[in-house]
Parts: C-alpha cells; structure tokens; sequence
C-alpha cells in the first residue's frame, strides 16, 4: 500500500510519471542497481527537480518488486509497484501498442484490446491514490504523458485541495484519428481533471480544445493558442481549465559547457580516429522505436551510396540505438528490418574493417554519447512523427564550435524552433537525400551560420524556461480564476 506522508507534512511539489528517473536493474548474480531510465521526458525532467526539492511518483522499470520510499539528493522517489500482467496490460499493451502508435499518426496500427483498457484505468487509479498520500496540504503535483491521463481527474476526486498540472510529452493527434479511440471521452474527462494541460505545439492544444467541446460537452474559448501564451480556456461547471503550448528543452547551457570539457573533446578525437578518419561522419542517436525513422535516414544513405554520391570510402554513419519496448510486436518487427538493413548495406559497401554503418544497440553513457555528438559533422534526426526530439537540441548544444550540421524531419515538434536546420520531408526520399547532401557539401560559412541561429534558439529557450513558463502559468491560473473565460 502506499507511504503515507509522515505526520501527514508531505510534499509540496510533486511529479507523477510512469517511470522514476532511475530504474531498478536486476543483475544475473541476484544483485541489483540503479540506473538512468531512458527517453526524453526523464532528461527534461531529472534537472528541474534537481533544483526544485520535491518527491517523483513511478514505477522503478521491473514488474512484481514493491519498493520503500527512497530519498536521494533532497529528492523522494515513491516507487509503485506493477505486476507482471499490469506491465503487459497497461505498459506494453495500451500505453505503448494503443495510445503510442494512435498519437503519432498510427504509423503502426493501434490496437483496442478491452482488457488493457481495464489495467490502464486500474494502474491510472493506484498512482492516483500514492499521489494522493504523497502530496502535501494545498500541493502542486505535476502529472507527465500519455500512460497517466486519467490520473488528473481521479487526483482531483481524492484530493480537491490540490493544484494538479498535466503535460503531454508527445504529440496529440488529430481530431479525425483521436476519434477512433473507444474510450475517448474517457480520456478527455481524465484530462479535464487537471488545472492546466500543456501541449508542446498551440496545434496539440487546439486539437484537444475543440475534442473538449466535442466529447465532453464543454464551453471553450475559441481564439487561437499562443506559444507560451494566449492559453485556451475549458469551463467545467464552476472550475476553469486552462490549455497551452509550452515546446519542452534541454539543459542547454550545461551541455553546452560540458561539450567544451577537454576530455570530452579528446574523446571526440579518438572516435573520429577509431572510425578511419572519415571526411564525413553521419549521427543518429535514438530509441529504437519506429516513429524515429531510423530505416528513412538508412535507406537515404543506401541510395546515396548507390548512386555514388556518398563514397563509401570518406563517410561513416554511426547509429546509436537504445532498447526500447522489447516485448511488443511492432518494436520486434521493425528491429529486424533494421539490423538488415545495416547488414545490407555494410554487405554491399564496406571493406573489411571499414564498415560504412556502425550501428550499437544500447544506452550510451552520458559522456560518451556527448563525444559521440562533439564528433559528429552532420546528426540525422528523421522522425515520422515526434513530439518534440530532444536529440536535435542536444546536437545544437553541444557544437559550439559551429562545425556540425543538424539534418531535421518536418514532423517533428523541434522543426517548429530549429528554422535553420537542414529540413525534410521523411515521406519524400528524394527530399532526405537531399538534405543530407546539403547538410554535407554546403561550404563552411553557410553551415556555420545556420548552426549560429540555432544555438541562439536552444540556449535561450531551455529547460529551466519549460519548467518556468509552465509551472508560473500553473500557479496564476490559480489566482486568476474564471476572469480568464474571454474569447
Ligand atoms: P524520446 O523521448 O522519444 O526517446 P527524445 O529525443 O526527446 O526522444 O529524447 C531521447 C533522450 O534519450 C535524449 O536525451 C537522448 O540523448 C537519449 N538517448 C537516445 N538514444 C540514446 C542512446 N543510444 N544512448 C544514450 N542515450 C540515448
Ligand atoms: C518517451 C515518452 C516517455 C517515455 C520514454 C521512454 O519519451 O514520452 O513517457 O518514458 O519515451 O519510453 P519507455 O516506454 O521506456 O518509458
């Protein structure tokens, strides 16, 4: 059952995420350790909590353990446990093979399964109610994504003394898709239980606003949503929520300053030199997972290599993929096509010892993932959809010698800052190939100017801005009240 709070004091600021920041690693010999959890939302989150005392509500990464409280750094971890079904169930089935493929664009077809709808609401309950015996009186508890949408209105319904903030890491989809879902109005009302609901783009926020109306019979205010601003309004009975886009960041200046180090820089040296000292080296950095697009940028390098515009003698790609979602169907399938693919195109163009796709399946430490960018002379990043993709901000900050090239997909939330990247249509081959070319023979003065803009972008907008900008519009909300429900 859930730690109560001592005393009943509690927390006053708490984050509510499917994972804690670290997960739990259960070694052969019976051991176990901590270790970083993977994706984007834990490297957005983990700095800001750094600097903001407060406790994290998730699940430690393996099924059936039942974990104390763990304080670390001035930080709680509150670990709830799942079992082995409920990880099946409301994990890998309707977190990640319903509402992951049908919110980004049904790449992969989603699936309605009754019975992950039923451990999604029962997990969506049990984090609620941890919640509930962490929060302090009058708290602020900041829900994150996709697997805990229904938590926002079961909070509220154990705890009406709290302020509850609810932010989607990745994209919301159109309303014409969202329609297909079986427990749509389900969702929206869970959503609507929240005091403010961020989006990383005003389309995400517009989307939802008009399924508000739709689904839940609510007024909404109709102006349109603002980045940062102009946030759009949801009347509940007596109680207004607030809806806005707030594009989430990196720890810009810190990356920045950590890819100047010079063992780091040394390090990017060696790499270069272990690879052949190619003239070019190609980056992808990814969860492997099928919405990045990894077998777009492989098949562009394949025609590329054909074609001979890219000679296989000067150019290396380096794919650095992490295990995502191991268990599911889809991320099994497309794992094949891929090493393939890698197998493909080393068979057909590498020399021995000289292989044109060096391709890793597993997490980089952080240090040596940033040598990894630091040498890198242009980052591949092709989603086919993608909320924001950290990885193209995490490129930017670390050249700040202005020497790399970022080529970046449309469809994802960073292409609606980074203007100057070297832009693509992953639809359109011809237009990936392109951008790659570009992004490899533009002369030095062009790469060098476009790397210029972008870094102004990423370090003035970072993490700690997000966090800001979010949680400031969090707090107001509370004071303004329904003055706020004009058009
Ligand atoms: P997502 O959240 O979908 O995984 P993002 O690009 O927003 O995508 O965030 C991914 C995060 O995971 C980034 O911080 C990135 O540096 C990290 N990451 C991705 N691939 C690897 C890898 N192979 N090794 C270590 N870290 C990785
Ligand atoms: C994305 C999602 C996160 C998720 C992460 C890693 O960033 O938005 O919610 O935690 O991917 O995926 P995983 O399924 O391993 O938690």
């Amino acid at each position: 059952s859930p730690a109560s709070a001592p005393h009943g004091a509690g927390s006053g600021f708490v984050v509510v995420a499917n994972r804690l920041p670290v997960d739990l690693q259960q070694l052969p010999d019976g051991t176990t350790r901590w270790k970083r959890s993977p994706g984007g939302l834990v490297t957005a989150l983990e700095p800001v909590l750094r600097n903001n005392n407060g406790a994290w509500v998730g699940w430690a990464g393996v099924p059936d353990v039942d974990l104390d409280p763990i304080i670390e750094d001035g930080l709680e971890l509150h670990p709830v446990p799942l079992t082995a079904t409920e990880v099946a169930d409301y994990y890998e089935g309707f977190s990640n093979g319903t509402l992951w493929p049908l919110y980004h664009d049904v790449i992969v077809r989603p699936e309605y399964r009754r019975h992950w709808w039923s451990a999604y609401v029962e997990v969506n309950r049990r984090f609620a109610e941890y919640t509930a015996k962490v929060a302090a009186e009058g708290a602020t508890v900041w829900v994150q994504d996709y697997q805990l949408q229904l938590v926002p209105k079961m909070l509220r319904m154990l705890r009406p003394d709290v302020t509850i903030g609810f932010f989607l890491h990745i994209p919301f989809p159109p309303v014409e898709l969202f329609m297909q879902m079986p427990w749509r109005t389900e969702i929206i009302e869970g959503l609507l239980g929240a005091d403010l609901i961020g989006f990383h783009l005003p389309g995400g926020a517009q989307n939802f606003l008009y399924l508000a109306k739709r689904l839940a019979g609510q007024p909404t205010s109709r102006g349109t949503v603002g980045v940062r601003s102009k946030l759009g309004v949801v009347q509940v009975g007596f109680r207004t929520v607030r809806v806005g886009a707030f594009p989430i960041s990196i720890a810009s200046a810190e990356l920045d300053e950590q890819s100047r180090r010079r063992s780091v820089r040394e390090r990017a040296a060696q790499i270069r030199s272990e690879l052949g000292n190619p003239k070019h080296i190609l980056l992808g950095v990814d969860r492997l997972d099928y919405t990045k697009g990894i077998d777009i940028r492989l098949a562009a390098l394949e025609e590329l290599l054909r074609e001979g515009r890219i000679d296989p003698a000067d150019t290396v790609m380096v794919q650095l993929a992490t295990p995502s979602r191991e268990r599911v169907q889809s991320y099994i399938r497309m794992r094949g096509d891929i090493e393939r693919q890698v197998g493909r195109i080393n068979g057909e163009f590498a020399r021995v010892g000289y292989p044109v796709v060096h391709y890793l399946h597993r997490p980089i430490p952080r240090e040596e993932l940033l040598a990894f960018f630091v040498a890198a002379d242009a980052m591949l990043v092709t989603p086919l959809r993608d909320g924001m993709n950290l990885v193209a901000k995490e490129y930017v900050a670390s050249h700040s010698g202005l020497n790399g090239a970022l080529v970046l997909s449309e469809f994802t939330g960073a292409a609606a800052e980074l203007r100057q990247a070297y832009l693509c249509n992953p639809h359109d081959l011809d237009s990936v190939k392109d951008a790659i070319m570009a992004a490899l023979t533009d002369n030095a003065d062009t790469r060098r100017r476009r790397m210029r803009a972008l870094r102004r972008q990423v370090l003035a907008h970072d993490v700690d801005r997000w966090a800001r900008a979010f949680l400031d519009a969090l707090a107001q909300g509370q004071v303004a009240g329904s003055a706020l429900l004009t058009d």
